[in-house]
C-alpha cells in the first residue's frame, strides 16, 4: 500500500507548496458577489498589499485567474508589436518559455544563451546590446529566480544596462517575488508576472501583473492581439475598484490572507528567512558531497538543485522519498532532466520541513547505495539555523 497517495506528504518541490492552515481555512469561505462591497474592499487590499511586495508607488499591479504562465504571455501580447524585436535572456526552462511565447505572437526574437546553472551575466548582455543601435530591442525579457536551474538572476545589475538601450524591462518573478528581493520602482522594472502557488503560499489559479506607467502607455498604442489579458482593461476596471471579469474569489480569500501573513511576519524577515532556508540546504548537501548546480554567488533562495550521485537516478531518489517519506522532491527540466533533483524550500517553511527532508534524504541515499557520513547534512542544517537563531 502507498500511505502517501492521500494528502498526508511534504511538498519540498519549488511550487506548488505547503499551503498553510489559515490559508486552507480562508479558501472554503462561502461565495460572495464579486461586484458586492466585501469583494471590493478584498480586492482594494490586496492590490495595495502587492503593490508594497512589488515596491512600486508608480506602477499598478493586476490580478488574473491563471498560472503564471498566463501573466508571462500578457507580458508579451501587451506591449509589443508585431515584428517587433526581443532580446529573452536564457539561462533555463523557463526562459526558453518566453522564447516560445514571444514567438507564438509574432515577435522577432534573439535568445542570448548563458550556460545552465550560471546567471545571466551583465557583462554579457551589455556586450551584446553594444553591437546594436539603442532602440534596436524593444524588450529584454528575463527570469528574475529561474527555477529550473536553481540561479538569482541579478536584476539590479542588469536594469540600467537594459534601460540604457531604451527597451522595456520585462522579468519573470514567478518564483521570486516575495522570497527574494524585489524593487520595481528602483530597478526600473517595467513588467514583472507573479504567480500564487510559489512563495506567497496559495494554491495555483492567479498569477499577477506588475506595469509600470512606461509599458502601460507601450499597452494603449500595441497592437498585438488580446482580450482576457487585456492590461487596458484592468486599469480601467479597477478604477471603480473592481476586476474587469468574475474573480476568483476563492483564491482572492487565500491571497488576502497570504498578504496579511507576509505583513505580520515582515517583508524583510520573510526574505531573510529565505536565505537561512537557502544556506541550510546548500549546508546540507555539501555536508553530503553532492555536487551543486549552481553557485554560491547566484542562489536561488527558493529552490536548490543538486546533480544526482554516479550512478544513482534522480528519479529513484525521488520516487524513495515520496514512497517511503512523503517527502516529495522535483526533477530536472528540459537539459538537466535524469541529472538532477531539485529540493524547493519557499514559502511558510522552516527548520522543521529542512529537517526531516534531510534525515529522509540520507536514509533514501543509503538505501540506493551511496556512500556519505551518516548524519552530516542534518548537522550541516542544524548550525546554519543555530547561527541564525
Ligand atoms: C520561473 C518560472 N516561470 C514560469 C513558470 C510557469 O508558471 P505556471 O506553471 O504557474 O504556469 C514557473 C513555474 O514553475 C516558474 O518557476
Amino acid at each position: 500500500m502507498d500511505r502517501f497517495l492521500n494528502d498526508n506528504h511534504m511538498l519540498m518541490i519549488p511550487g506548488p507548496i505547503t499551503v498553510p492552515p489559515r490559508i486552507l481555512r480562508v479558501n472554503s469561505r462561502p461565495m460572495i458577489n464579486h461586484r458586492g462591497p466585501i469583494f471590493q474592499k478584498i480586492h482594494e487590499y490586496c492590490v495595495d498589499g502587492l503593490k508594497k511586495i512589488f515596491k512600486t508607488d508608480e506602477g499598478e499591479v493586476y490580478i488574473f485567474a491563471s498560472v503564471g504562465t498566463g501573466a508571462m504571455e500578457a507580458c508579451v501580447s501587451n506591449f509589443f508589436n508585431r515584428d517587433d524585436r526581443v532580446l529573452v535572456l536564457v539561462n533555463g526552462n523557463f526562459g526558453q518559455r518566453f522564447v516560445q511565447i514571444a514567438n507564438a505572437y509574432g515577435l522577432n526574437v534573439d535568445a542570448l544563451e548563458f550556460v545552465w546553472g550560471q546567471y545571466a551575466d551583465p557583462e554579457k548582455v551589455k556586450d551584446h546590446l553594444s553591437k546594436y543601435p539603442k532602440g534596436t530591442y524593444k524588450g529584454v525579457l528575463v527570469q528574475h529566480n529561474e527555477t529550473s536551474t536553481a540561479i538569482l538572476n541579478d536584476l539590479e545589475k542588469l536594469s540600467p544596462i537594459i534601460k540604457e538601450h531604451g527597451a522595456l524591462f520585462v522579468v519573470d518573478s514567478i518564483s521570486g517575488m516575495v522570497a527574494a528581493p524585489f524593487e520595481m520602482d528602483k530597478w526600473k522594472v517595467d513588467v514583472v508576472a507573479a504567480a500564487s502557488q510559489k512563495a506567497f503560499g496559495c494554491p495555483p489559479g492567479i498569477s499577477l501583473l506588475g506595469v509600470s506607467k512606461e509599458a502601460l502607455n507601450r499597452a494603449n498604442n500595441a497592437n498585438l492581439p488580446r482580450f482576457y489579458f487585456d492590461v487596458r482593461k484592468y486599469h480601467e476596471s479597477y478604477k471603480k475598484g473592481q476586476p474587469p471579469f468574475t474573480a476568483p474569489i476563492s483564491l482572492y480569500f487565500s491571497l488576502e490572507e497570504s498578504i496579511k501573513m507576509i505583513f505580520e511576519e515582515g517583508l524583510d524577515n520573510f526574505q531573510k528567512r529565505h536565505i537561512v532556508l537557502r544556506d541550510s540546504v546548500r549546508s546540507a548537501v555539501k555536508a553530503l558531497g553532492l555536487k551543486l548546480v549552481s553557485d554560491d554567488s547566484c542562489a536561488s533562495p527558493v529552490v536548490t538543485g543538486v546533480f544526482s550521485p554516479e550512478g544513482i537516478s534522480p528519479q529513484d531518489i525521488i520516487n524513495t522519498m515520496r514512497k517511503d517519506f512523503g517527502i516529495v522532491l522535483a526533477g530536472g527540466q528540459s537539459q538537466f532532466k535524469g541529472k538532477i533533483f531539485r529540493i524547493g524550500h519557499l514559502g511558510f517553511i522552516g527548520a522543521t520541513e529542512i529537517f526531516s527532508t534531510f534525515a529522509a534524504l540520507e536514509l533514501t541515499l543509503d538505501k540506493l547505495g551511496y556512500k556519505f557520513e551518516k548524519g552530516a547534512s542534518v548537522k550541516a542544517a542544524q548550525k546554519v539555523f543555530e547561527e541564525n537563531m
